[in-house]
């Protein structure tokens, strides 16, 4: 049976191609504006609502509800199947469709960034052997000659040209994040890893598919991790995770989530193999989804400070939907001052296991956290917890943990069960007293609007992801589906030039991908200097969200601790800047 067809090629072939000209060799197209339309060929329409926008690459027939890229576009109306439709527009390009291999047979595999990455990991290997600086440092740090083995540990050396140099094929290494093109590639590529220890990053089939890299200066971005490839996706994938499974042929009993490399490379080293990193972003539920599939149960292990507890209160709001009746989740906190890699070393793996029998389960650490913010010594502290615990409990499926976490919301709130249930109805969606769907039907917490309205600015000029920096920064805005429109921007920045469909064929089949998909049919009639003004507006104003809930969370803390003199600073930082940058101005 044929392989494959590589992701990073329907890619490449929707950005190839021209919709306008495609659907125009079948349907006769009129100008409207900046767009195309026919009548639908779906439908018996007499006036024209089908349009084919060249600026997205889609089309949008409003008769029958279908829109799509060039390839769906194919589908529908060629009826075609994916595969024929994909050969067809390759026919058109000119060009073959490679397959990755299938089967056992041994086939050489055609995946050009694959490949660029799988030398790379042989060459920064090689250099780590000649680089006495690089080993020194990794031996001050405990890690031995075989764990760095295990991990495929190497070495950048400082050097804008060292593996552009041993890379023939620049194309394939630039789209693979390892090298950067200079001048849109007409100035040639440079190596994006300069004077870094190098963290391969593997796929669950344990193919390199990114890097990360610890400077050994003293660079201000401690850690570099590849961007956004085709192949590479933060918010899904895990460092070890493949090492993890690695390391046993039977069932995993858990897997540990620390947030560094090292946390993870200093754990396996010390026989704690079952673990995996998150890069340092937040957990998100592709992560979840993936670590559920290797095990029942997930051990959070964060840092003990105020950026650590922060930390693990984002990844139970990702949890809670995830829940369910033989999934289990707890959560670890490691002293201030060390993290998971210095504490082992410390305290040794047995008191390490240990500590992971004592971690606090999810229905406590929820209510734990719910309970410092209210005096539960009052009336009014007890109802008031229970109206912060509606929210979290609303996102649990029925079932034991939810029981669980009812019962004990009403012994900490002396609050009846019925009682509890009519606490802070719902704002929309059904009533209490309305049996619940599953959750799968359950509405998904809609974007809210200003989220909503700068993901369809950005998808009308995707090239305006290149001005917005601080994205990290930008995800905190506790906005609903900020975390999407991030990841929106993070994938026009990885891909220049790419257009709305090419986004759109990239979260195929997700619950995103079918938002967007309805967001794009929206008409936008606005000019580019328009979308771009209302763009960077909508993109100021969510950093100043950001940065005020930065600022609470601060403030929140300040009252259980006194803050440091970093922190202290940071408040009056970020307090001058909200007072002077106005988002109109
Ligand atoms: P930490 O700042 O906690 O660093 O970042 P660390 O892992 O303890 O680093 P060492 O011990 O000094 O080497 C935790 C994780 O966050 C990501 C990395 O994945 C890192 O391992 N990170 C951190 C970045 O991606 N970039 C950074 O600049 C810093
Ligand atoms: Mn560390």
């Amino acid at each position: 049976m044929a392989g494959r067809i590589p992701d990073a090629f329907i890619q490449d072939l929707i950005a190839r191609t021209d919709i306008v000209e495609l659907i125009g060799s079948r349907l006769e197209l009129k100008r409207a504006g900046k767009e195309f339309k026919a009548r639908s060929p779906f439908t018996n329409e007499k006036s024209p609502s089908f349009f084919v926008s060249p600026q997205k690459q889609m089309f949008f027939c409003f008769s029958s509800g279908k829109n799509g890229t060039a390839i769906s576009f194919l589908m529908e109306y060629d009826r075609l199947s994916f595969v024929e439709a994909v050969e067809e527009l390759a026919r058109r390009a000119g060009v073959e469709v490679p397959r990755e291999g299938g089967g056992q047979e041994a086939r050489p595999v055609v995946d050009g960034p694959l490949d660029a990455l799988a030398a790379a990991q042989r060459w920064f290997r090689e250099q780590l052997k000649t680089a006495p600086a690089a080993i020194d440092y990794l031996k001050q740090r405990g890690v031995t000659g075989e764990t760095a083995k295990t991990f495929g540990i190497g070495f950048a050396p400082e050097s804008w040209d060292g593996l552009t140099n041993f890379l023939k094929d620049t194309r394939h290494a630039v789209d693979a994040g390892l090298l950067i093109e200079r001048d849109g590639g007409r100035g040639g590529a440079y190596d994006r890893f300069r004077n870094r220890v190098m963290f391969p990053i593997r796929d669950t089939r344990g193919r390199v598919i990114a890097f990360g890299g610890r400077t050994l200066a003293n660079d201000p971005a401690k850690y570099l991790n590849s961007p956004e490839t085709v192949l590479f996706h933060k918010g899904r994938n895990l460092y070890g995770l493949y090492e993890a499974r690695q390391s046993s042929t039977s069932a995993l009993p858990y897997l540990i989530v620390v947030e560094g490399y090292m946390d993870v490379v200093m754990l396996a080293q010390y026989g704690i193999r079952e673990v995996v990193g998150t890069l340092g972003t937040a957990t998100t539920r592709e992560h979840l989804n993936l670590l559920f599939k290797s095990t029942g149960k997930i051990v959070f292990c964060f840092d003990g400070d105020r950026a650590g507890r922060a930390a693990a209160w984002r990844a139970l709001e990702q949890v809670l939907p995830e829940m369910s009746e033989n999934r289990e989740c707890v959560f670890m906190f490691i002293p201030e001052g060390d993290d998971p890699d210095t504490w082992v070393q410390k305290i040794g793996a047995e008191a390490f296991r240990a500590k992971i029998g004592e971690a606090v389960p999810l229905s406590q650490f929820l209510l734990g956290e719910l309970g410092k913010q209210v005096n539960l010594g009052t009336l009014d502290g007890r109802a008031r917890l229970a109206a912060l615990a509606r929210p979290h409990l609303d996102k649990l499926r029925e079932g034991p943990l939810r029981s669980l976490l009812l019962d004990e919301l009403g012994r900490l709130t002396r609050l009846s069960r019925p009682d509890l249930e009519a606490l802070s109805p719902r704002q929309d969606g059904p009533a209490p007293s309305a049996p619940e769907g599953p959750a799968a039907a359950r509405a998904e917490n809609p974007a809210s609007r200003p989220v909503r309205r700068a993901l369809q600015l950005l998808l009308e000029l995707p090239e305006l992801a290149e001005q917005v920096d601080h994205l990290e920064l930008l995800g905190q805005a506790e906005v609903p589906g900020v975390d999407v429109l991030v990841e929106a921007i993070d994938f026009f920045q990885a891909h220049p030039g790419a257009r709305a469909a090419q986004l759109v064929e990239f979260w195929k089949d997700t619950a995103k991908g079918r938002g967007l998909q309805r967001l794009l049919a929206e008409p936008l009639p606005l000019d580019a200097a328009a979308v771009e003004n209302e763009f960077r507006d909508a993109i100021a104003r969510l950093t100043q969200k950001a940065l005020r809930a930065r600022v609470q969370g601060l403030l929140a803390e300040a009252r259980l601790r006194p803050l440091t003199g970093a922190e202290t600073r940071e408040i009056e930082a970020i307090t001058r800047q909200l007072a002077t940058r106005s988002p109109t101005s």
